[in-house]
């Protein structure tokens, strides 16, 4: 039975069906095939069957052709995952399926073929493909939800995806802080090793050669970069990880069969990469943020205790100064005096270096220029250093001024200079550089957007591992031994640089060496004018009215000045203070401290008695600076004297106010 036997059976079955002669002439079509190609009443009759073919396909169709003729069977046209296109009249595209069988007639051997359009059926596979994608998507989105654990999912996904895409490989690769090792997270046929070697040693190729924002089809180099690694894989694709606008990381996936990758595939591989840069950044915010918090709290304990301890500070420092008179005939008393007072002063220092760390120091910030001031300071370094080492500075005269506390910056950097030197072994380069940058908005999570001034001091030392970088500006952390180090330098220079409204950053790689960055907002003012003193009052025995609610300090600051012959009045708030200035009008200065019990402190007091008794001249101290984020306005005073003073400070502070 043929189908040349049946017409009507050749009419009503619902597929296009074709009859082709041995030349491959169509010598019979039904009215679907001629339908379906767009071709009237008869008219696909006598075409070659080329001619429904889109024309690059046709002289392969050709060989497939008399190919399949010498050797007839009932089969389907093509491999089973190529997808075969026909073509219209009008020209038009479309995907079909073809089922082809040999028939005998009395006319010789001819062809069936049986052509049905899959426009549809290939558009529903192609959803059905586009939305396994998005559940897989939503389950990794889940997982990093659920399991909370990243590192889970990070070492789970390479297998996840093999399974979703069939594929033969995947590969997660990260650097390692240090720019030199990789991590690679493998699964399917894939030597580990190899790959993690040669991604290694060329990963600053691989990466520079894939675009920022899109995962893309391995061209023939960086398929050959990995068959350096010992893989054959006929096709691939891979995109960058990304945490802000720094790749962090790449993924690949990779196949052995030529199968071309489609677009649905580039798309799910975008997906992940974005989700799991997502995920390993928020890890990364989370543990900077635990990080910001523990050194907060820290901050917290230090600057209280210090503070306190600068009090105490006060009282042995000033009664030892008072004993120092009384026993002034006394070589052997002024002595033990002396070495007390030395021990006074290193403690002095310690709190000082912890209330930087808190950002409780009070700064006096002014507008500086870095050039002058790093080329001073490193001619003194270089003396401390001594010969075996050599400290290069480069610092531009152009460079905008900093606004910052000279004093306490050189203080930092000579904390950062020595750290330098002791990291290397006996001799050495340091570099010290001034450079200036731009920041971005969000490009640094501790900076504000803005101008700054950039130092860098760079050792080819030890460096740092990575538990001794994180923990590095911890007061009290050091890995020197007794007697060597307190570990409060990096604490006083974190702390510094923050209260300064700017930022320390380490970059240190372990054996390798280290890089301390310190960014420091560029000053928008100009320098600050010193003012003059606003009021003299002339002749002897003035009379001073100390504010202190601390009686054992109160105590030694009026000793102090009785014994300079002034007369003294107390307050131990800022309330009775006002009141004893106004009932006192020969009052000739106010001496305050800065952090007062009750509602007003001494900043506070200082602004009332300028409006109320504006003929007061106001001198104020401090141990600490108990609002960091505001700067005291000094102007009208002149002066803020930094406690534990000595009484020649106070008196020469004084004297400047009310000679
Ligand atoms: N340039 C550097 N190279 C290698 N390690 C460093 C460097 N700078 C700091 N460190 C490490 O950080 C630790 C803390 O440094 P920090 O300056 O706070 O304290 P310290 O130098 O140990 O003591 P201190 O500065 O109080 O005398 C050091 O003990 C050292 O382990
Ligand atoms: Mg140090």
């Amino acid at each position: 039975m043929t189908a040349l036997m049946l017409p009507q059976l050749f009419d009503i079955v619902p597929d296009a069906l074709l009859l082709v002669d041995a030349e491959g002439r169509i010598i019979r079509a039904n009215g679907n095939a001629e339908r379906l190609f767009g071709h009237g009443n008869d008219g696909l009759v006598g075409l070659s069957v080329e001619a429904l073919m889109p024309a690059d396909a046709r002289e392969r169709h050709l060989q497939h052709r008399l190919g399949y003729m010498s050797s007839p069977r009932v089969r389907p046209m093509g491999q089973s995952d190529q997808v075969l296109v026909g073509q219209k009249a009008d020209g038009q595209q479309f995907p079909v399926e073809i089922a082809l069988s040999p028939i005998e007639t009395a006319h010789g051997r001819h062809y069936l073929a049986s052509v049905r359009d899959i426009s549809e059926s290939q558009r529903v596979r192609q959803a059905l493909v586009r939305a396994s994608y998005d559940a897989f998507i939503a389950r990794l989105g889940q997982m990093a939800l659920d399991a909370g654990s990243e590192q889970q999912l990070v070492r789970s996904l390479p297998g996840m995806l093999i399974d979703e895409l069939q594929a033969d490989a995947v590969a997660l690769a990260f650097p390692e802080s240090d720019g030199h090792a990789i991590d690679v997270r493998v699964a399917g046929q894939i030597n580990g090793e190899a790959l993690c070697h040669i991604l290694s040693s060329r990963w600053a190729l691989l990466e520079a050669s894939l675009p920022v924002d899109r995962a893309t089809i391995l061209d023939d180099r960086q398929l050959e970069l990995l068959a350096e690694a010992g893989e054959g894989f006929a096709c691939g694709a891979a995109t960058l990880l990304r945490d802000r606008d720094h790749p962090t990381g790449i993924l690949m996936v990779l196949s052995t069969d030529t199968r071309p990758i489609q677009h649905d595939i580039l798309h799910l591989i975008q997906g992940v990469a974005v989700l799991v840069a997502a995920i390993m950044q928020r890890r990364r915010t989370a543990e900077q943020l635990a990080h910001a918090q523990r050194l907060d709290a820290l901050g917290q304990l230090t600057g209280g205790i210090a503070h306190d301890f600068n009090n105490l500070l006060t009282i042995i420092s000033g009664s030892l100064q008072l004993l120092d008179d009384e026993y002034a005939p006394h070589q052997g008393a002024r002595d033990l005096i002396a070495g007390a007072l030395h021990s006074v002063a290193r403690g002095a220092s310690l709190t000082s270096k912890l209330l930087a760390f808190a950002r409780r120091q009070p700064l006096a910030p002014q507008s500086v220029k870095l050039h002058q001031l790093v080329h001073d300071l490193g001619t003194m370094l270089q003396r401390i250093l001594g010969e075996s080492f050599s400290l290069t500075i480069e610092c531009h005269r152009g460079l905008p001024p900093a606004h910052v506390d000279p004093c306490q910056l050189e203080t930092a950097l000579v904390n950062v200079v020595l750290n330098a030197r002791d990291a290397l072994p006996g001799n050495g380069e340091i570099l010290l550089s001034v450079g200036e940058q731009w920041v971005r908005p969000q490009e640094m999570e501790e900076l504000q957007a803005g101008h700054y001034i950039v130092i860098r001091i760079t050792d080819r030392g030890m460096g740092m591992s990575a538990s001794t970088a994180r923990r590095a500006v911890e007061p009290f952390f050091t890995t020197k031994s007794m007697g060597q180090g307190s570990g409060l330098g990096l604490s006083m220079v974190y702390g510094f640089t923050r209260q300064s409204r700017g930022m320390l950053h380490i970059d240190t790689v372990h054996g390798r060496g280290t890089t301390v960055s310190m960014y420091l907002p560029v000053a928008t003012s100009l320098p600050e004018r010193v003012l003059p003193p606003r009021h003299r009052v002339e002749g002897a025995r003035q009379t001073i009215l100390v504010v202190e609610d601390d009686p054992g300090v109160r105590r030694i600051a009026v000793s102090f000045l009785q014994a300079a012959g002034y007369v003294t009045l107390e307050a131990c708030d800022a309330v009775e203070a006002l009141a004893i200035a106004k009932m006192h009008p020969e009052t000739a200065l106010v001496f305050s401290d800065v952090m007062l019990g009750g509602a007003m402190n001494g900043h506070a007091l200082a602004s009332t008695l300028r409006e109320q008794l504006p003929g007061l001249a106001v001198l104020l101290t401090t141990g600490h600076d108990d609002a960091p984020d505001v700067s005291p306005d000094l102007g009208h005073c002149g002066t803020l004297l930094r406690k534990p003073y000595r009484r020649e400070d106070l008196l020469v502070a004084i004297q400047q106010l009310i000679a």
